[in-house]
């Protein structure tokens, strides 16, 4: 069984595609055809690559792609350019979340697929009563009206946690929320946590992309992390 990842040309899809296969798994991505992905990808012989971009994918499509996988992920995120932050799809990981799972249900699957999704501190997991101080309230509002992506991810978890929910006999889900994304060379410390520990706006920390793959890989592949954080929104910093 194949683990399927979207956002795979990104720079935390990639450390994740690479952790993965490093680890034996077969792997599936769909990748934009212009996407920029590793050269010695195409010669790995548990990787398979869709040159299809997600925004122009049908549901049955999609089906047919993650008919035969077990786990998915995705690290999608909107570039950081300006057409990228303002332009369209403006809702690009919202739609792919609500898409994949409307695939997923089509299987109609024995066992439900185990869905990975990467997000940010900065959003709340609205399942607990995470305490926001009246200062961050007002710049998450700000964000809202003014930084499309934020609102992105946040409807993307709302959707697994309001519409996919914790019974689904197609999908479990955790939503897996860094805060500022740093680069670094080898996986490190990190600690999990079942809400935000510090400001994501006034007092923000910092997680490694190469932590986060991690992070997700350990979910998709083991079965006692995952019952543990199914249905969640674990927060990850380095420490
Ligand atoms: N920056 C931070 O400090 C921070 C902190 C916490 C959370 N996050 C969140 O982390 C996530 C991923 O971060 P990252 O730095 O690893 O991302 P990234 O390197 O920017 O990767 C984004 C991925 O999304 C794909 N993508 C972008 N626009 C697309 C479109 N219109 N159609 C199809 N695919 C598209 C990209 O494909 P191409 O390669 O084809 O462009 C790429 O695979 C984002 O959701 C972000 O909000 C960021």
């Amino acid at each position: 069984m194949a683990t399927l990842i979207f956002g795979a040309s990104g720079e935390t899809g990639k450390l994740l595609t690479e952790q993965l296969l490093a680890s034996g798994r077969k792997v599936k991505i769909i990748v934009r055809p212009v996407s920029n992905i590793p050269e010695n990808w195409s010669r790995n012989e548990n990787l398979t690559i869709i040159k299809r971009s997600i925004t122009e994918i049908s549901s049955d499509e999609l089906a047919g792609y993650i008919s035969n996988c077990q786990t998915a992920a995705c690290c999608l995120g909107h570039n950081l350019t300006l057409k990228g932050v303002f332009g369209k799809p403006k809702r690009l990981v919202t739609d792919s979340v609500k898409l994949i799972c409307e695939a997923i249900q089509k299987n109609s699957p024995s066992v439900p697929v185990r869905f990975v999704l990467m997000n940010t501190a900065g959003n709340s997991n609205r399942d607990l009563n995470e305490p926001v101080s009246f200062g961050q309230k007002i710049v998450i509002g700000l964000l809202r009206l003014f930084l499309p992506p934020h609102t992105d991810n946040e409807m993307a978890a709302d959707y697994l946690r309001e519409n996919i929910g914790q019974k689904n006999p197609c999908i479990e889900w955790a939503v897996v929320r860094p805060d500022n994304l740093t680069n670094e060379e080898r996986v490190s410390e990190y600690s999990i946590n079942k809400s935000p520990t510090r400001s994501a706006i006034f007092n923000a920390g910092k997680t490694s992309r190469i932590n986060v793959a991690h992070f997700m890989a350990a979910l998709i592949t083991d079965d006692e992390l995952w019952k543990k954080w199914k249905g969640q929104m674990p927060v990850i910093y380095n420490v």
